[in-house]
């Protein structure tokens, strides 16, 4: 037998114990153990009932991730599954922590269920590019009901105790020890003459099923664009009520195939794994201990501070808000509590919930209320002068070893550190708007910030559930300055004979949300005019540069705030027009500098918008800026909406070639200068042919 599978006899009872560290993942070995316990169980006579446990941190974590793309090997979990639903004595399973994805369909194949308060469930294969390939589209229907199977398969999300217990996933949930708690369940069971009870024996409740099919269509066209995964997903539920057990579990079985193969899935499974890999902070050991947070201290209740205080709050920490005075507290608190009340409305958060979490956040305008806090999160104005003089204060009233993080988007961490006497506990902590909303945390480490300050972020990053990521100081650290560098070009294409709405469409329909200047309006021009006017002074003179964006803010167009920008906005409205008024601005600037405006490709487009984003990717991979490519995506998927189906720009530099883009970031460098030089890493990898996964590490 396995030894990743443990078997014991508890009088009629055996106990099945998943015992795989870290996550029991459905190795082949795991599987086999299964199979060979089960068998143990079936063949001796004195055992009437079999309990399914997991040992360790969770019940199960699925099926083994790193199978996937190699030849599949028997056991197959399905047939498992089968087994486990025909077999003829009662099999319970056992819940702690989270049953998901193959482990959630192995206690789907099980015919009882229960579960200690810590136990949940979920599907999250959508969230790889998958289905849930071991019956999963075919009995949780069967057991919960088509709507809220649906809503569980589409979102991914788990589902906690409570309400599995209320949707039935659950028969009972079981105060102190799980195993002897399931073990009790089983013999009462025995004793009560209650038998099998096969989940896909179940026929399901199809009433209104039309229209939730229609329903989860029109959500998913709208919030999964491009995606292949959810249409698979809902395909195959239709399945689970037109045909029978077995043709949905093939059909399914057939969608799964295809689907780990496809590049979106490849591209969601890299995603996965570069989100834990980016943990593994370099100078950061096994045994640093990070500090526990017990509660938080936001600075500013702006746009910024409002979302990290609901982001902390959201996350289940105590926070308290300073503001410069009683009426911009007043007005910050209001905004938040306006914005949960929005979304109790819309039906996304419950009245409790909201209740629960307003409870966690409270106001002052005193420093002295700060000084228990065990991280200060500043988000005043972008103004470094006003910055050092919050640290410095903020360094007098926190506890020494209190943790004064930023939330700058582009300033030196290294010279707000130096404002304090405790550099080594100050660290950057960059969110993006909506704080709230947004999955990103792009930490920036200073140059004297200490490792077990680096370990207690990605911490906290993870405990109020954001995609953390580390990275050094450097003017705009990752993402704002690949982001600069992606807007540069595409204002050169404007100049050259593109318009705003071509460029914009053109990167919508590779994936993005929202193109560059449709994304500018939305966040307001008026802030980046003055980064830029800041710049001036350091940029090298020969670089090339674009004035429109200048001189849009200049006819004091500030985006959407004032209803006008690089496109026009309605009185109410958020939709971009195209403006007339930019069009000639923009052929005039082009007629300043002598280019003859030609007709641009959206195959020239895409290619220089994104391979200037790579190449100023590859350059902070060289200056050691960003640690491993990985990470990178991580950044732009999470905090810029680079489409998660393409994995993020450096998965997709190496899906495109990295010899492509070196030649054609050299014909760029030629006619443009040398702010579009290649990356000398791009140009090492394209001469060794190696990939950005090679650097991996
Ligand atoms: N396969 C392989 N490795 C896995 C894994 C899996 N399903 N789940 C987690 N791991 C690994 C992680 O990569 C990590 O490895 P590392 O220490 O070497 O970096 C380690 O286990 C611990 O993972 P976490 O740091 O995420 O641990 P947590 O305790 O925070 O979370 C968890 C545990 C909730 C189980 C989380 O790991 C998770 O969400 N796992 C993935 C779940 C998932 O997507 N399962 C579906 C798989 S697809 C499937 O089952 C198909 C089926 O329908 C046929
Ligand atoms: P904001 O202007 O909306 O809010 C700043 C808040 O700080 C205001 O409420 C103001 O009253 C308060 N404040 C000013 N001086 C203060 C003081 N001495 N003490 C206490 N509070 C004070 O600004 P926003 O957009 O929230 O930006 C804050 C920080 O976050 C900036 O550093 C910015 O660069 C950064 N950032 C902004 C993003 C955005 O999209 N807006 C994204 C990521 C980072």
């Amino acid at each position: 037998m396995s030894n990743l599978v443990a078997y014991e006899v508890h009088g009629a009872i055996a106990l099945i114990a998943l015992d795989s560290p870290p996550v029991n993942a459905m190795s082949v070995e795991v599987r086999q153990g299964i199979v060979d316990a089960l068998a143990q169980a079936q063949n001796d006579d004195s055992i009437s009932a079999i309990v399914l446990v997991g040992r360790g941190r969770c019940f199960c974590g699925g099926a083994d991730i790193r199978e996937f793309g190699k030849p599949r090997l028997k056991p197959y979990l399905r047939n498992i599954i089968d087994q486990l639903e025909a077999s003829k004595k009662p099999v319970i399973a056992a819940i702690h922590k989270t049953a998901i994805g193959g482990g959630c369909e192995l206690a789907l194949g099980c015919h009882y269920r229960v579960g200690d308060k810590t136990a949940s469930f979920g599907l999250p294969e959508i969230k790889l590019g998958l289905l849930p390939g071991a019956g999963g589209t075919q009995r949780l229907p069967r057991l919960i009901g088509i709507e809220a199977a649906l809503d569980a398969i589409l979102s991914g999300d788990y589902v906690g105790a409570e309400k599995a217990k209320e949707l039935g996933f659950l028969d009972d949930i079981i105060p102190g020890d799980l195993e002897s708690g399931a073990i009790d369940f089983a013999r009462k069971l025995l004793a009560a003459g209650k038998g099998v009870r096969p989940v896909g024996r179940i026929k399901i409740d199809a009433r209104g099923a039309t229209e939730i099919f229609a329903s989860a269509r029109k959500k998913t066209a709208r919030r999964a664009r491009g995606l292949i995964a959810p249409e698979r997903c809902i395909a195959a539920m239709e399945s689970a009520l037109t045909g029978t057990l077995e043709e949905g579990l093939d059909l399914e079985r057939k969608y799964f195939d295809e689907l780990v193969q496809s590049d979106q899935s490849k591209a969601q499974r890299h995603l996965f794994f570069a989100q834990r890999q980016a943990h593994k902070v370099p100078g950061v050991t096994a045994d640093t201990q990070a500090r526990e947070i017990k509660s938080v201290a936001v600075v500013g209740c702006g746009t910024m501070g409002r979302g990290i205080t609901m982001a902390v709050a959201n996350g289940g920490l105590p926070v308290i808000v300073l503001e410069a005075d009683n009426d911009a507290l007043d007005k910050g608190m209001k905004l938040v509590s306006d914005t949960y009340a929005g979304s109790v409305k819309r039906g996304s958060l419950s009245a409790p919930d909201m209740e629960a979490r307003l409870s966690l956040i409270s106001g002052t305008t005193q420093y002295a209320d700060l000084a228990e806090a065990d991280i200060v999160i500043e988000a005043v104005f972008e103004d470094m002068d006003l910055k050092k003089q919050i640290f410095e204060r903020l360094d007098q009233v926190c506890k020494p070893d209190a943790i004064l993080a930023t939330n700058t988007s582009s300033l030196d961490i290294n010279e707000i550190a130096a404002a304090t006497r405790r550099p080594e506990n100050v660290i950057g902590t960059h969110f993006f708007s909506p704080a709230n909303i947004m999955k990103l945390m792009e930490n920036v480490r200073g140059d004297k910030t200490s490792p077990e300050v680096i370990a207690t972020v990605m911490k906290l990053s993870k405990t109020i559930n954001k995609v953390g990521t580390m990275v050094g100081v450097c003017d705009g650290f990752v993402g704002n300055r690949m982001l600069y560098a992606y807007r540069t070009q595409a204002e050169f294409l404007l100049e050259e004979g593109a318009l705003p709405h071509q460029i914009d469409k053109v990167i919508y329909d590779f994936g993005f949300p929202m193109g560059p200047f449709a994304m500018g309006d939305l966040a307001g021009l008026d802030v980046g005019y003055q980064v830029r006017q800041h710049r001036r002074k350091t940029r090298p003179s020969n670089d090339r540069y674009s004035f429109i964006a200048d001189r849009i803010v200049e006819m004091g167009r500030f985006g959407q705030k004032n209803n006008k920008g690089w496109y026009h906005y309605e009185k109410g409205s958020r939709t971009p027009q195209p403006d007339p008024e930019i069009e000639t601005l923009i052929k005039g600037i082009s007629a300043e500098l002598g280019i003859t405006r030609r007709q641009i490709s959206d195959a020239e487009i895409l290619e220089r918008c994104m391979y200037t984003l790579i190449n100023e990717g590859a350059k902070l991979l060289g200056e050691k800026i960003a640690s491993r490519p990985s990470d990178i995506d991580l950044i732009w998927v999470y905090g810029y909406g680079f489409p998660i189906g393409k994995g993020g720009p450096m998965f997709y530099a190496d899906h495109i070639g990295i010899e492509t883009i070196y030649s054609a970031m050299k014909i760029l460098h030629d006619k443009h200068g040398d702010m579009l030089a290649p990356a000398p890493l791009l140009e090492e990898l394209a001469r060794s042919g190696k990939t950005f996964a090679d650097l991996q590490g």
